[in-house]
């Protein structure tokens, strides 16, 4: 079985040299310029080892047999697909291919993207004997070694390459999936802070409040950023550049004033009764504060958002208490 895992690691690694040596044959300027386009560097994309897989059935079963792996490494490594009669085809064609690599620096699966707007946007390796996407994180391989106090976490594949390549090294990615349990306790082996830096729509916000209970559980200090006028860390940084964006991260907010923020957004505090809804929805929330000079803290702010004294936010978050209790 140790054996059956370092032939698939060393599959996946001639795999990812396949499809970053396929990248840049003159014949794929398609695949360099979607990269390019995209504001990437030739520096980033070769620490990231970023490839292409070309339009073909088989140009990586070819090369890949060709180097002596068996139809079964490949089925093994997730890297071919098998139809209905039973035969075997590449997984990926023409896509643009982001290599996932371990933290111990193997290459376990791979995310290909589309360059047009043709769904689905992203493909990804499924799950195998060496790749299990809840307990490894985008990037963690370049952001374990770095000297800044705080990890950025973010949704996606652009959005990591993207602040790698603007000076940010701590930046992660959770594969796409929403955080895991395992993939905090592992972000908290390296650091005790972290930005939440997902994506500014619906779906991202939702999923950074689910993150920020994963990771409050790991005793990480949480900040939530806000990406103004971008939808995510990638086109922000694009339109706005580095310093902007070190900007809005000193500026991030620790994750109960963003809640705070993200409850008021719900009311018109305006209006009393609105005001009253308010401040027993925040009662709630901060009744879930387990440090109690926290929850003091916050119990100001929310008072003060709503235009009430502090005792009263008090009293309703002590009743919310004895509720729980
Ligand atoms: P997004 O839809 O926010 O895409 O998905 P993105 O990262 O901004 O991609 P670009 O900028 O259009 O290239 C966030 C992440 O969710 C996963 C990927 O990891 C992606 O980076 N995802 C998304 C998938 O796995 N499959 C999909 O079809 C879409
Ligand atoms: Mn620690
Ligand atoms: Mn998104
Ligand atoms: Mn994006
Ligand atoms: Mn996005």
């Amino acid at each position: 079985a140790a054996r059956h895992r370092e032939r698939l690691y060393a599959l996946c690694k001639d795999a990812a040299r396949f499809y970053y040596q396929t990248l840049w044959q003159p014949e794929h300027r398609a695949a360099q310029q979607y990269f390019i386009g995209r504001g990437l560097h030739r520096r980033v994309m070769n620490q990231f080892g970023l490839g292409y897989a070309p339009d073909s059935f088989h140009a990586l079963i070819d090369a890949m047999t060709a180097k002596g792996y068996t139809r079964e490494e490949l089925m093994d490594a997730g890297l071919v697909s098998r139809s209905e009669k039973g035969r075997i085809y590449d997984r990926f064609r023409n896509r643009v291919m982001f290599p996932i690599i371990d933290v111990r620096g193997n290459v376990i699966a791979f995310g290909g993207r589309v360059m047009d707007d043709s769904k689905p946007k992203y493909l990804n390796s499924p799950e195998t004997l060496i790749f299990h996407k809840s307990r490894n994180l985008f990037a963690l391989n370049l952001a374990k070694t770095t000297k800044n106090g705080y990890f950025i976490l973010a949704e996606g594949y652009m959005d990591v390459i993207a602040l790698h390549q603007a000076g940010f090294d701590s930046a992660v990615a959770s594969l796409g999936t929403s955080l895991t349990e395992e993939q905090a306790r592992i972000i908290a082996r390296h650091t005790d802070q972290i930005v939440i830096s997902y994506d500014a729509d619906g779906a991202g916000q939702a999923a950074a409040q689910r993150a920020i209970d994963i990771l409050k559980k790991c005793d990480l200090q949480v900040k939530v950023l806000k990406i103004p006028g971008a939808k995510d860390p990638d086109e922000f940084i694009k339109a706005k550049g580095a310093d902007a964006f070190r900007a809005i991260i000193d500026r991030s907010e620790n994750h109960n004033a963003y809640r705070l923020e993200q409850i008021a957004a719900k009311y018109d505090l305006e209006d009393d009764e609105a005001r009253v809804l308010f401040l027993r929805d925040a009662a709630r929330m901060l009744a879930g504060i387990e440090s109690s000079i926290e929850r003091e803290v916050y119990a100001g702010r929310a008072a003060k958002m709503a235009g009430v004294t502090a005792e009263a936010m008090n009293i309703e978050v002590r009743r919310e208490l004895g509720i729980r209790r």
